[in-house]
């Protein structure tokens, strides 16, 4: 049978980059606990839009887990208090009547607040565009046996490959570093013989960047992987430091 709860949110409202913010609270009342924590939220503005009230701007897309548009920071946590779980995977079950939910967008110098609880992200597009690609012409595509690549290798880049750039590992950080997402951007191609041809120029040119873009240092807290949606590993990083320290020793 559908339970529902009855919750009170205390949520970040910003009218824009420039404005002061501040915590509004709400209540909501019938949360069926099978909705998602975005349905939840399309709920609450459906009831501020009925009230004559401005709705929460908050972002999303695929709503699956998949996008990483759905960057919000639930009672002290990125993505809420589930694990391994996107804030549009989170569900309402994960919830107890009577609780009192904060919801705040991502903290960071690297992803100012647009509106409300929705950061620009874009800081990870350029990150991206500095080295994230291979400049190489491949040719024609290959038999599969054609380039030996170990099942280990393989299995690693993809795992890499499944960071979705939601932001989690910096908003996690208390020096708003951006190292998880780098070293898994590195690391994906690193692993696999066609992107280790540009794998020193690519660390050094998506570092450069990181630190234009004012992220902040690591420090090894691990905070970040504790709250990767993704499972993205530490030991991307010591990937990254060692391909970084390769450039600069080739410089
Ligand atoms: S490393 Fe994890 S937390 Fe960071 S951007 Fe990728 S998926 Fe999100
Ligand atoms: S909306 Fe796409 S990952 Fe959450």
């Amino acid at each position: 049978m559908e339970k529902t709860i009855n919750i009170t949110l205390k949520i970040w409202r910003q009218k824009g980059p420039k404005e002061k913010g501040r915590f509004e609270e709400y209540k909501l009342n019938n949360v069926s606990t099978d909705s998602s924590f975005l349905e939840m939220l399309d709920l609450l503005n459906e009831q501020l839009i009925n009230e004559g009230k401005e709705p929460v701007v908050f972002d999303h897309d695929c709503r699956e887990g998949i996008c990483g548009m759905c960057s919000l920071y639930i009672n002290g946590h990125p993505h809420g208090p589930d694990t391994s779980v996107t804030t549009c995977q989170l569900h309402m079950r994960k919830f107890n009547d009577g609780d009192v939910i904060t919801v705040e967008p991502w903290r960071s110098a690297g992803f100012p607040v647009i509106r409300d609880l929705m950061v620009d992200r874009r800081a990870f597009d350029k990150i991206q565009q500095a080295g994230g690609y291979i400049s190489i012409n491949t040719g024609g595509a290959q038999d599969a046996n054609a380039i030996p690549i170990s099942k280990e290798a393989a299995d690693e880049a993809m795992d890499s490959a499944t960071c979705i750039g939601c932001g989690a590992c910096v908003a996690a950080c208390k020096n708003g570093s951006a190292m998880l997402f780098v070293s898994a951007k590195v690391s994906q191609y690193a692993l696999l013989p066609q992107g280790r041809v540009e794998a020193a120029a690519r660390a050094r040119a998506m570092v450069a960047k990181m630190d234009e873009l004012g992220f902040g240092n690591c420090t090894n807290t691990g905070a970040c992987a504790a709250e990767c949606p993704k499972n993205i590993s530490l030991t991307n990083i010591a990937r990254l430091n060692r391909e970084f320290i390769c450039a600069k020793l080739k410089d």
